[in-house]
C-alpha cells in the first residue's frame, strides 16, 4: 500500500508547526516521514502520533549538516524510491538577545548561522530531494516563510526589525521564486507561505494562532493539483478563510 501513497518529508517535525503539518498530512492518508536533528526528540513525537493512530515513519535529519542530508537522502531512495512532498519547516529565530534587534549591532555570526539554517539548508535539502521528484515528474515543495519577509510591506509594517530572521526569510522568498522559475513547466510546484504568529516555542504564548491553524496552508500547498500555483507566496488560510496570495 505504501507504494501508492504520497510520501512527504517534513523537516524539523519533532515539535511546533512541523509536528502539526505532519499530523495533518498523515490524517489525509499521506505517508509522512518525521525528521529531527535529535533522534530522541523525533522518536518521542513519532510515538505521540502513533498513539493517535497515525502511521508515520521517522529518520534523523539535521538540515545544516551535509552528511546528515546525504545519509537521509540515501535512506529515502532505498526505502521509498521517491518523494512527493517536501515541507521546509525547520527554522530558527535568534532575536531574543537585545543586540539582535538592530542592524547596527546584530552579530554577523548570528546572521551566518540563521542564514545557514533558514536559507542554505532549504537549498541543500531541495537539491538533494528534487531528483527523487523528477523520477516521477511530481513534486510539491512548501517553504515556510513569514509575512515579516514581504519586501513589499517591510517598510510600513509593525513587526520588530529582527534583522537576521527577516533577512533570512527574505532569502527563503527569493529562493522560492527562483527555484519555481527553474522548475517552470515541470510538475514540481514550489511555493512559500506565512503560517501566522503561532503559539509554539518560537511564537510564544501570546500568539493569536495555534500550530494547528498555521498548518492548514501547508497541507493546501502540499496537495496542490497539477497545474496549481507555482512560485507564489500565500497567507495563512484560517485568517482569510481561504488561500490568499501575499505580495513578495
Ligand atoms: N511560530 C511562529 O509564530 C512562526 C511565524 C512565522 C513563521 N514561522 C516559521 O515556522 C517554522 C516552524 O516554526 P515553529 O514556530 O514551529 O518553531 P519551533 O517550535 O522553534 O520549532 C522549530 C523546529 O525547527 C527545528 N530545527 C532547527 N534547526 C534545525 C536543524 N538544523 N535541523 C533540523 N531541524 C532543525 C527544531 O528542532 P530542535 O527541536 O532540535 O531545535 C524544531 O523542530 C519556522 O520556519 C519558522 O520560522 C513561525
Amino acid at each position: 500500500m505504501t507504494d501508492q501513497k504520497k510520501i512527504a518529508v517534513v523537516t524539523g517535525s519533532n515539535r511546533g508547526l512541523g509536528t502539526e503539518i505532519s499530523r495533518q498530512l498523515s490524517q489525509i492518508g499521506i505517508q509522512v516521514i518525521l525528521t529531527s536533528r535529535n533522534e530522541t526528540d523525533g522518536l518521542t513525537t513519532k510515538q505521540q502520533l502513533s498513539s493517535e493512530g497515525l502511521d508515520v515513519d521517522y529518520h534523523v535529519l539535521d538540515v545544516t549538516d551535509k552528511v546528515s542530508v546525504e545519509n537521509f537522502t540515501n535512506w529515502l531512495r532505498e526505502t521509498y524510491g521517491k518523494v512527493d512532498i517536501l515541507v521546509n519547516n525547520a527554522g530558527i529565530n535568534p532575536t531574543t538577545k537585545p543586540e539582535e534587534s538592530s542592524l547596527l549591532t546584530v552579530q554577523l555570526d548570528t546572521m551566518r548561522s540563521t542564514f545557514d539554517t533558514n536559507v542554505l539548508a532549504v537549498l541543500r535539502i531541495s537539491q538533494a530531494l528534487i531528483p527523487l521528484m523528477k523520477i516521477q515528474n511530481y513534486g510539491r515543495i512548501v517553504n515556510i516563510s513569514t509575512e515579516m519577509a514581504s519586501l513589499n510591506s517591510v517598510a510600513n509594517d509593525y513587526y520588530p526589525l529582527a534583522p537576521s530572521y527577516r533577512l533570512s526569510k527574505l532569502g527563503v522568498n527569493g529562493l522560492t521564486v527562483l527555484l519555481a522559475k527553474e522548475l517552470f513547466g515541470s510538475n514540481i510546484l514550489v511555493n512559500a507561505y506565512s503560517p501566522g504568529w503561532m503559539k509554539t516555542d518560537m511564537g510564544g504564548d501570546n500568539a493569536p494562532f495555534t500550530a494547528e491553524e498555521g498548518a492548514e496552508t501547508a497541507v493546501y500547498l502540499a496537495t496542490l493539483p497539477d497545474g496549481g500555483a507555482q512560485g507564489q507566496f500565500f497567507a495563512e488560510m484560517r485568517k482569510f478563510g481561504g488561500p490568499i496570495q501575499l505580495q513578495w
